[in-house]
């Protein structure tokens, strides 16, 4: 079994519509703990030594984030500028305590994935740009997993798709816990086993 922390940042989540369903829907599984960046450091100072404690007890890294200015929030960016230090996370330092084995990606995003192709007015795919993402990932050590996208959030007008997208997404998480799950070489998303990167 693995221990999933996932480490969620949205700067506005009592205005969330996606992410509110997506973290009702893992809010119960066991082994996976939830760390909301913006609850926990209103003042956007974080500790350090705190978060690494919490990381070395986890197996796999989630992201979960808005996507803002084909990026993630800045905390998201200041957690990994100083949680993810060379000493704790690198694989060649022999005393780190980390020991993640795996990072998936959750991100919701305005644009439709159709938006983020060469024609598209995004001009690149989703993939290019979390590129940052999945390199640091590999740099310490970890398996990067084809990201969970939902896209076009805005333009679900009932909750019928976002629900699929949340159960769909404990589905994921449960088995990444389990270590039963199977990913086909040419998926490119987790969410969109079928879209193109
Ligand atoms: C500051 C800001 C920047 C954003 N940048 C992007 C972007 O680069 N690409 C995109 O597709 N959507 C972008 N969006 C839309 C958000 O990704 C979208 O509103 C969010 O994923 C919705 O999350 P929620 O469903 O939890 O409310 C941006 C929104 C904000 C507020």
């Amino acid at each position: 079994m693995a221990r999933i922390l996932v480490i969620f940042a949205h700067p506005a989540f009592h205005k969330s519509l996606s992410n509110r369903y997506l973290i009702d829907a893992i809010d119960t599984i066991q082994d996976v703990t939830i760390r909301d960046l913006y609850q926990h450091y209103p003042s956007g100072f974080i500790d350090t030594l705190a978060e690494q404690a919490i990381l070395s007890q986890h197996d796999v890294l989630v992201l979960q984030h808005p996507l803002y200015w084909y990026s993630a929030p800045a905390l998201l960016k200041e957690w990994m500028d100083l949680v993810l230090t060379r000493s704790y996370v690198y694989p060649d330092q022999e005393n780190s305590t980390a020991k993640l084995t795996q990072m998936l990606q959750v991100v919701s995003c305005g644009g439709s994935l159709t938006s983020y192709q060469p024609d598209g007015y995004n001009r690149y795919t989703l993939r290019q740009f979390l590129l940052p993402f999945e390199q640091t990932a590999i740099l310490c050590g970890m398996r990067y997993l084809p990201p969970f996208v939902i896209d076009g959030v805005h333009k679900h007008g009932d909750a019928t798709r976002l629900r699929q997208f949340a159960s769909r997404y404990r589905l994921l998480l449960e088995q990444i816990r389990d270590e039963s799950l199977v990913i086909d070489e040419s998926c490119h998303y987790l969410s969109h086993p079928e879209a193109e990167a």
